[in-house]
């Protein structure tokens, strides 16, 4: 009894430092406890907010317009002039494939080349607004030019055309807006272009019949 008068003090010292240490640790315990909880509960919020925004994002992503070239003629590109003052007449269906998205267009001005030199141009559409899923045909007169400082290259337009073959290319362009319910989204410089083969007659061949035209923004 007399041999360890320390152990009373050290046993009395020990019950207060140990309940001292372990409500500090529990404090701890539950300070990170807490700190892990909101730590996942915002993580989670993040998660589902950002699930939701992709969805959104996926239902209301405008489509690009769809392009095809439907018919064309140039009657006159056998002729020695090329294609100076006769007619060029086309056919382009554009098909808005949006569900809900509507677009404006601006007007829409077309152009035809051979070998990169303009043959042919002029206004095609005025300013329209195409409903979601609507498909708009696009009916172009234009008229021919003589290709500047081209008068070979004409020649040869019409050689080759007399020939039965003539490579020509169509390009439209406008500027679009996508309307997302009330919301119109900026405007975009819509490019198209279509690929064609016209014959003797000015026709289109078979081989350009509803080919889809590319577009660029
Ligand atoms: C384009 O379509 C219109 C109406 O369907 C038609 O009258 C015209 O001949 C077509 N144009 C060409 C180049 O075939
Ligand atoms: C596309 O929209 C135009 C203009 O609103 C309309 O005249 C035409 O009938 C529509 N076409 C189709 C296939 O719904
Ligand atoms: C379309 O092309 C014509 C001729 O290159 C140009 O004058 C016109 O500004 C263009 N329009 C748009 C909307 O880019």
């Amino acid at each position: 009894m007399h041999s360890s008068p320390g152990l009373p003090t050290q046993t009395r010292s020990n019950p207060h430092r140990r309940p001292r240490l372990s409500s500090h640790r529990i404090r701890e315990s539950l300070t990170s406890r807490f700190a892990k909880c909101l730590c996942s509960i915002l993580l989670t919020l993040v998660l589902v907010a950002g699930i939701i925004v992709f969805i959104l994002w996926l239902s209301l992503r405008p489509h690009r317009p769809q392009f095809h070239l439907v018919a064309f003629a140039a009657p006159g590109v056998a002729t020695r002039a090329g294609l100076s003052g006769s007619p060029i007449s086309f056919n382009v269906t554009d098909r808005n494939p949006n569900a809900k998205i509507g677009i404006y267009y601006d007007a829409m001005f077309g152009s035809v080349y051979y070998k990169d030199r303009v043959v042919g141009s002029g206004p095609v559409m005025f300013p329209f607004f195409q409903p979601p899923k609507n498909t708009t045909l696009i009916t172009g007169q234009l008229s021919g030019a003589a290709i500047e400082a081209g008068g070979t290259l004409s020649s040869q337009l019409s050689a080759e055309a007399a020939a039965g073959r003539a490579e020509l290319r169509l390009e439209l362009n406008s500027t679009i807006r996508f309307k997302v319910k009330t919301w119109d989204t900026h405007h975009h410089h819509l490019h198209v272009e279509c690929d064609l083969v016209v014959g003797s007659d000015g026709s289109m061949l078979p081989e350009s019949k509803n080919i889809k035209c590319p577009i660029y923004f």
